[in-house]
């Protein structure tokens, strides 16, 4: 959850963050001091380290932003290709008060990890999904998106170049998040002139620690996430800020997170401001269709074709608000929860309680898919990319 994850427990920064762990890319790294807040400057040669890994307590990791040491920058016209990115020291970028992105909210983000093996190898989960989600996002936002080859190969590149900030095998993993943005100047309403494809990264731990609260839900019926026909199935960043009221006012009240219900009939089930749901009753797994105003999540995706394959019957539809009364279990996925069982759901002044000890289904599907992108159990479904 983005709020939960922002907003956690930071790790600790054990030392300076002056040097880059790979020395093939030093004689092109421009380096860009946070106080100059430029991408424009000169390129300079700076120190560099070999170091495996940054001097982070990776054992008190937590969801905060920990800053690492590079960012890759890609910049195209309106109605160009993107051509030649670049990886440069993380900073302060420059942007014109009138670029789209501030004033039209013309950006979408994307989220996915990578993770270190036992063996030392680098593995990225599926990052073809992330890639062609953000085409599509940037076909309904107007904007031009990098190939899925150029996505795959700068989330590659910003991996490699962040190594020694991928934290230690099951301590965590390096959060990777690619922006698009209309970063061209604009005055009157309309698609920007520029744009920019940039991805910066971050430590984060797993999810799942000795004393891990499951989450405690809220079903708003004030605040609609997203209405038919709007962008509510892309990863706009105009869908967030507007949920923002009523996380806090959820959160105000002691609730990890809301549960949105469809803005048409108020009746159904639709998502949590950053992951999917999923009920689970008997051998029936349950979870929204992805009808437009739902994102289509990657781990979504993923959770149910594991399901499916542990022999698990999956249904995609319209779930009422009241099924939640007769649910076993209820879980919460997305990359950064990945699978996060919901202890209890408030509708109405209702709490509704739900199973969430360790012989959980969620518990089960967390360890299998966890498994797989950490590459300790066979990555039969081809889903992870290896890149060192
Ligand atoms: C609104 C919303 N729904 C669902 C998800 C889960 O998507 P994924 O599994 O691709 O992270 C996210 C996370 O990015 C999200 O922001």
């Amino acid at each position: 959850m983005i709020s939960r994850f922002l907003s956690g427990v930071r790790g600790t920064i054990l030392s300076p963050r002056n040097s880059s762990p790979l020395s093939k890319f030093r004689d092109f790294y421009c380096y860009t001091s946070q106080a100059a807040s430029s991408l424009q400057q000169a390129c300079e040669p700076f120190p560099y380290s070999e170091d495996e890994y940054a001097y982070v307590d990776w054992d008190n990791l937590g969801f905060g932003l920990m800053p690492t040491d590079y960012m890759y920058v890609m910049k195209c016209s309106e109605n160009d290709r993107y051509k030649e990115g670049k990886i440069s020291r993380y900073g302060n970028i420059e942007l014109s008060p009138s670029a789209g992105v501030l004033n039209y909210g013309q950006g979408l983000f994307e989220g996915l990890k990578a993770y270190r093996k036992e063996s030392g190898g680098l593995l990225l989960f599926r990052p073809d999904q992330n890639a062609m989600r953000m085409k599509f996002g940037a076909e309904r936002m107007c904007m031009p998106a990098p190939s899925v080859d150029q996505f795959i190969d700068a989330v590659k590149q910003i991996t490699v170049a962040n190594k020694r900030w991928v934290p230690p095998p099951g301590k965590g993993s390096l959060y990777i998040r690619p922006l698009l943005m209309g970063s061209g100047p604009i005055l009157g309403l309309a698609p920007a002139p520029e744009y920019m494809f940039l991805i910066y990264a971050s430590p984060v731990r797993n999810y799942f620690k000795e004393g891990s609260a499951p989450l405690n839900l809220y079903v708003d019926d004030e605040y609609d996430r997203a209405s038919r026909g709007g962008a509510g199935g892309v990863k706009t960043i105009t869908n967030y800020a507007p949920v923002l009221k009523a996380i806090m006012s959820a959160k105000g009240r002691g609730f990890s997170d809301v549960l949105y219900l469809d803005s048409m009939n108020k009746k159904y089930l639709e998502e949590v401001s950053s992951c999917n749901i999923f009920l689970v009753k008997d051998k029936v797994i349950s979870t929204p269709a992805t009808n437009g105003t739902i994102l289509s999540g990657v781990t979504r995706k993923s959770i149910i074709e594991i399901a499916r394959d542990l022999g698990y019957q999956v249904e995609e539809r319209a779930i009422p608000v009241e099924e939640l009364m007769y649910a076993d279990e209820v879980f919460c996925t997305g990359t950064a929860v990945v699978v996060a069982p919901v202890g209890s759901i408030t509708y109405k002044d209702k709490k509704v309680e739900f199973r969430t000890d360790a012989e959980a289904l969620s518990r089960k599907l967390y360890n299998t898919l966890v498994g797989i992108q950490m590459g300790v159990i066979e990555d039969k479904f081809g889903w992870t990319v290896e890149i060192e």
